[in-house]
């Protein structure tokens, strides 16, 4: 049968969601030969790393060539969303991860906007703008609060939830003109905004395997964007989360499904995006049903982080069985323990933060039991000593019996991690424990 598993697989990227993907293939009884690129310290010291960008679509192909790599797993987004795997299916290799005309489903606001419109998926009224003084009358004709969007990737800085209308105007202007910031400009060359009502509820990330017409749910989670305890303070890339998501009860996900996921999945086959990847489905569980706030065409982090661990599924014969188009009728195993993730940051993230602190983990005989630390901007210094090199420097994820047992293990690892500029949120899992009393 042509569904024999591949023996070695290249992981692109270098966050928390990458080390979770290393790990989860690595589990794989096929027992793979795994490599990353560029991958962090934790990478490495797991599997080989090669110093090649994600955003070097050449060099990467070039490597999965020499090393005669025979699949390929994408992480993040920009790479995607510039055409890597449309370069690796052209050179013949196998890939998990959209090309770019899906990719453009997280690329483009706008792109994913009409989509929803047309095939009826609910999700929040908006109308899209590129010159200011339209955008602000129409501000002025909605109510606020309201929600201000840069049309293409900006790094989590593209939104504005504003809380009144001069808030929203300034939102306007301060978009407009980054639009104008060549960098910017350079993944957002029509500089548009999007202007949207604001939607009210609790968030849930949906994560969906996606196979053409075929697609299989991940197990919810639920992200913490906010940086401060309470949700409080400015949005980050996600500060912890944990699955499942009880919020989203049996009855919810089958709704989610009918009304969001199966619609969404048939309407990108029906634009022709020719889909193979995750599309991580953003949503606001509002008091009249779910509604879709985003697409992202990649797994999130970090509820990569929380979700992989719960599969009982081989994870690398799931993601191979959508890359060769036989998703159809698969059955997923789920783990019954739940999973909490603390993201632990450099103090000072999302804004400025200190690079090249050392950090000093507890002996692994000390961690609690199924702990798992996953590196994100981490490093090596000349003396060998582990670092930080980013603004989300580790993930730290428990799994147990019960949601609180989970928290407390993964709060007693954070805790005896030693690094002079660490933060963490105190409060991932609250909401949910506090429901469940
Ligand atoms: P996005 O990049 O579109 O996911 O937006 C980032 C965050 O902004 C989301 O996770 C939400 O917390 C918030 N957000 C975006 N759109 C809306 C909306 N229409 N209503 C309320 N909050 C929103
Ligand atoms: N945690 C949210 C994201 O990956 O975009």
């Amino acid at each position: 049968m042509a569904n024999q598993l591949p023996s070695s697989v290249l992981v692109v990227g270098a966050g928390g969601r990458e080390h979770a993907l290393v790990r989860s293939l690595a589990n794989s009884p096929a027992k793979p030969r795994l490599l990353c690129a560029p991958g962090n310290a934790g990478i490495a010291a797991e599997v080989p790393c090669f110093p090649v960008a994600a955003d070097d679509l050449a060099g990467l192909v070039a490597l999965a060539q020499q090393e005669k790599v025979e699949f390929v797993v994408v992480g993040p987004e920009v790479p995607l969303s510039l055409g890597l795997a449309d370069r690796l299916i052209a050179a013949g290799i196998p890939v998990y991860g959209p090309k770019a005309a899906g990719a453009r489903l997280e690329a483009s606001k706008i792109f994913t906007k009409e989509i929803l419109l047309k095939y009826n998926i609910p999700t929040a009224p908006a109308a899209f703008f590129e010159e200011a003084n339209a955008a602000i009358a129409y501000v002025r004709s909605r109510p606020a609060p309201i929600v201000v969007k840069a049309d293409g990737l900006a790094a989590g800085k593209g939104v504005i939830v504003a809380a009144d209308h001069a808030e929203a105007e300034a939102a306007v202007h301060s978009l407009l003109a980054l639009s104008g910031n060549p960098h910017f400009a350079l993944r957002n060359p029509l500089s548009k905004i999007l202007i949207e009502d604001c939607l009210f509820g609790e968030e849930t990330s949906i994560l969906v395997v996606v196979s053409g017409r075929d697609y299989v749910i991940l197990p919810t989670s639920q992200d913490h964007k906010r940086i401060g305890d309470g949700d409080t303070g400015p949005n980050t890339g996600g500060m912890g989360a944990y699955s499942p998501a009880e919020v989203v009860t049996p009855g919810l996900l089958a709704r989610i499904d009918h009304e969001i996921v199966r619609p969404s999945v048939h309407a990108i086959a029906a634009e022709g995006l020719d889909y193979c990847g995750t599309l991580f489905i953003g949503l606001m569980l509002t008091p009249d049903g779910p509604s879709v706030i985003e697409y992202n065409a990649r797994f999130g982090d970090p509820e990569t982080q929380v979700v992989l661990p719960r599969l009982q599924t081989d994870l690398l014969v799931l993601l191979w069985a959508a890359a060769q188009r036989q998703l159809a009728g698969f059955k997923l195993e789920v783990k019954p323990d739940y999973a909490l993730c603390v993201v632990v940051a450099a103090k000072g993230y999302p804004e400025s933060h200190p690079k090249g602190d050392t950090i000093v983990f507890p002996p692994p005989s000390s961690l609690p039991p199924s702990t798992f630390i996953y590196h994100a901007g981490t490093a090596r210094n000349a003396a060998g000593q582990l670092t930080a090199n980013g603004g989300r420097v580790l993930g730290v994820t428990s799994l147990a019996p019960t949601l609180r047992e989970a928290a407390h293990r993964a709060y007693a690892a954070c805790d005896r991690i030693q690094w002079t500029n660490k933060y963490y949120r105190r409060d991932i899992g609250a909401k949910q424990l506090n429901r469940s009393g």
